[in-house]
Parts: structure tokens; sequence; C-alpha cells
């Protein structure tokens, strides 16, 4: 069953529970520091004020200890920086469920919006607590998921609520799904993938996943080091996955025998130290002096990464060529961003790190997709079973509508 989205569905009047994805970045005062996030979601909630729905938003914020209110990840920072961005009045509940939730929603308007307070106060969230999910499920009559960044994840708001009330995607989620699902079902060809990132083993199964797909797969970051190793070149204090050389052997003789051209740093940035006043020098790869640790490709590989670019189709990023953080570290990735945003071809950036990267390198609005979700992109990349997305294709409707009355339900599915 393919998905539906909020374009299938007539909303007007209606109360709409939007899960969304607010899990933005704070600086110690607790200042928003990143709000690429709820920007991507204006999208839909636009469209909802401009139907007249009731817009209920849902999202959790942080990690609070033991799933209990703390102050530092109240949504109501989150408040402030939509109504800035939207331009319209947010109210904000201080529940997410209960009375102070019911009152707000009883008293909201016709294309008004509302957030509720962060959905991981209460420990049920995360345990997709059946009650838990029933009493924010009754608050609205359709819940849209909006909230691709934990799309990966089965908790109450995203698997739980879509048990209880019909459920359509909202416009992000179903940008992120066809943009990140054409990479995998039918990419355009020919097709490079640039890994990076310090992990080897935090990208083994996608990588195994795009030998199948890509025509060149490019490496660099610290998970470089692990291949560089298994190539037999001396890496000084740089980090090494020691238990994972042995695979990325193997994963290099995967792509030689699927025909990938695997390319790897021809020269680097090493420093004695990470830290961004440490000196810098870039070397060739099979001259890394003991004493120091490669932070970042160099220029050669830059040039030889981006002439891979040359014809290319489609190309996806995931994970940064080195610590681009640090100043003296930063040439590689920025100078990657800067070559996906001059090309003609279609350019997908996974989120998290490389998200970022574009962002710092200014480029973010000359990539075709950013993804919004760090640990949702690698694992649908992976190929692995999205129960967010599940909920949204495979709920046994007739057992949802079974708990409504008609007249609530037929909405939803005009015929
Ligand atoms: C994210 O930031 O990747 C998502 O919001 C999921 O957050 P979590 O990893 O804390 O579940």
């Amino acid at each position: 069953m393919s998905k539906k989205t909020i374009r299938d569905v007539n909303v007007s009047g209606k109360r709409v529970l939007v899960r969304v994805d607010f899990n933005v970045p704070l600086d110690k005062k607790g200042n928003v520091t990143d709000d690429t996030r709820v920007k991507a979601t204006l999208p839909t909630i636009k469209y909802l004020i401009d139907e007249k729905a009731k817009i209920i938003l849902m999202s959790h914020l942080g990690r609070p200890k033991g799933g209990q209110s703390n102050k530092i990840f109240r949504m109501d920072v989150v408040a402030a920086c939509l109504e800035r961005l939207l331009g319209v009045p947010v109210q904000k509940a201080d529940d997410c469920v209960g009375e102070q939730a019911q009152q707000a929603v009883s008293q909201l308007g016709e294309g008004e919006v509302l957030l509720l307070e962060n959905l991981r106060f209460h420990p049920e969230e995360k345990a997709n607590d059946a009650g838990f999910a029933r009493q924010l499920a009754s608050l609205a009559e359709v819940l849209v998921d909006d909230a691709f960044g934990m799309v990966h994840r089965a908790h109450a708001s995203n698997y739980g609520v879509a048990q209880f009330l019909p459920v359509v995607a909202g416009l992000l989620m179903d940008k992120e799904i066809s943009m990140l699902g054409q990479v995998l079902s039918s990419p355009k060809c020919p097709f490079v993938a640039i890994m990076g990132g310090a992990k080897v083993s935090d990208k083994i199964t996608v990588i195994n996943n795009l030998l199948d797909k890509v025509s060149t797969l490019l490496i660099g970051g610290g998970m470089a080091n692990t291949f560089l190793k298994a190539s037999g070149l001396e890496i000084g204090k740089s980090f090494l996955e020691a238990d994972k050389v042995e695979l990325a052997g193997q994963l290099m003789q995967n792509a030689r025998d699927k025909g990938v051209e695997l390319v790897l740093p021809v020269d680097v940035v090493v420093a004695r130290e990470m830290s961004p006043n440490a000196e810098a020098q870039v070397v060739p790869v099979n001259a890394v002096p003991k004493d120091s640790m490669i932070l970042d490709i160099g220029p050669e590989t830059v040039q030889k990464f981006t002439a891979q670019f040359d014809k290319v189709a489609t190309v996806l990023w995931n994970g940064p060529m080195g610590v681009f953080e640090m100043e003296p570290f930063a040439n590689g990735t920025m100078a990657i961003a800067r070559a996906l945003a001059d090309l003609k071809a279609i350019t997908i950036i996974g989120g998290g790190d490389s998200a970022a990267a574009v962002e710092k390198a200014g480029v973010a609005d000359k990539i075709t997709h950013v993804s919004t979700g760090g640990g949702a992109s690698l694992a649908f990349l992976e190929g692995q079973e999205m129960p967010g997305l599940t909920a949204i294709q495979e709920i046994d409707r007739s057992e949802v509508f079974s708990q409504y009355p008609e007249e609530s339900v037929s909405w939803v599915y005009p015929s």
C-alpha cells in the first residue's frame, strides 16, 4: 500500500495532530543554534493553516534523563523560534497529555497553531505505551507524521498513535521518503556515493547496500583510516578501528567483485594533536609521520574525488571528510560541499554532520535535498524497516476506523 499524504485528506476545520521532529541543537543558555528542522516543517504547517485545520504540533527535544520534565528541554524556545519563522502566533501547552493539553486544544481556532510540551517528559513516549498513545490520539481526529528524523523509532507519538488514529504523511516526510527512496530504488546513473565520518562500523550496512547501486564509492573521514590500514599503509596515531581492518579489506574486495571503483585518499592533512591551534601539514598517504594523526583529506584527494563528478547524474554524501569543526581540518569537507553545490546532478545529503557541513559552507540551498534525519537517513539507506513509515503504510485501517464514529472517518478517505 502506498502512503497517503495530507494532500489526500480533508483537514478543513479538523483537529490535526502533527508529529514533527523539533529535536534541534541548543547552546548552553538553551538557545536554538540551528533551526533547519523547524524550517523544514513550514510547508506542512502553512498548508494546514491555509486549509483552516486546528494544528496541534508535538515533538521530543533532547534526551531528558529518566523521561522526566527538565526545564532545559522545555519546548518554549522552539515555540518562539517557530513563531518567528511562521509569522503567526504559536500557542504553547504545558504538557502534551492530560487536562492542560485537552484545554489548550479545546480553545484552538481554525488555522491556529498549538505546540505541546516535550513528549519525552513522559517515559511512556519512548516505551511506545498504548495508554499514552491513546491519550495523545484523543486530542485529534487525524495524525500527520512529518517527523522523518525519528521515523526509525517506534515511539508512542508516531507508531503508537497510528494504532488509534488515521495517519498520513506530512509534506516533509513525503519529500524525504521520495528523495532517499529514489536513491535506493532507481537512482539516475552514473551514481557516486561519498562516505565519511569517524567510524566504518557505523556505515558497513550502508556501504554494502550501496555497492549494488553505485558506480564509484569515495571514502574519506576517520573511517578512511581503517581502509588505508587494510591497504597496508601506516597511519601513525590516527583513529583506527583495529577490529574492523579485515572487514574494510572485505568491503574493498566486494567493491572489486561488483565492478565498483572504491577511491581512497591519496594525501591527507595531519597534525600531532586534534586542536583548533594545531600545526597541520599535508602529506601523501604513504608518509604519515608516526607521531601524527590524519584529520582531513588533502588537496590532491579533493581533486581526485571531484574529478569523479564529471558526468555524474546522482551524488549521495554521508559523513564529513575530516574534523571540519576545526579550521585547520575543514578544507576537505568544505571543498566537497562546494563541488556538490556546482553540480547539475541530483545531490542528496544524509542528515547529521554532512548537513551541518553544507550549512557551514553556505551551500545548503544549492543541494537538491538535505535530509533532516541523521540516524533516520542512515537507517533508511541501510534498508532497515522504518516503524514510522510502516505506520503510515500498513496499519489495518478497519481497526483504526472502528474506534471512531462514521462521520469522523468518512472525511479522511473520501470516496
Ligand atoms: C535525531 O535527532 O536523530 C532524532 O530526533 C531522534 O532522536 P533520538 O536519537 O534521541 O531518538
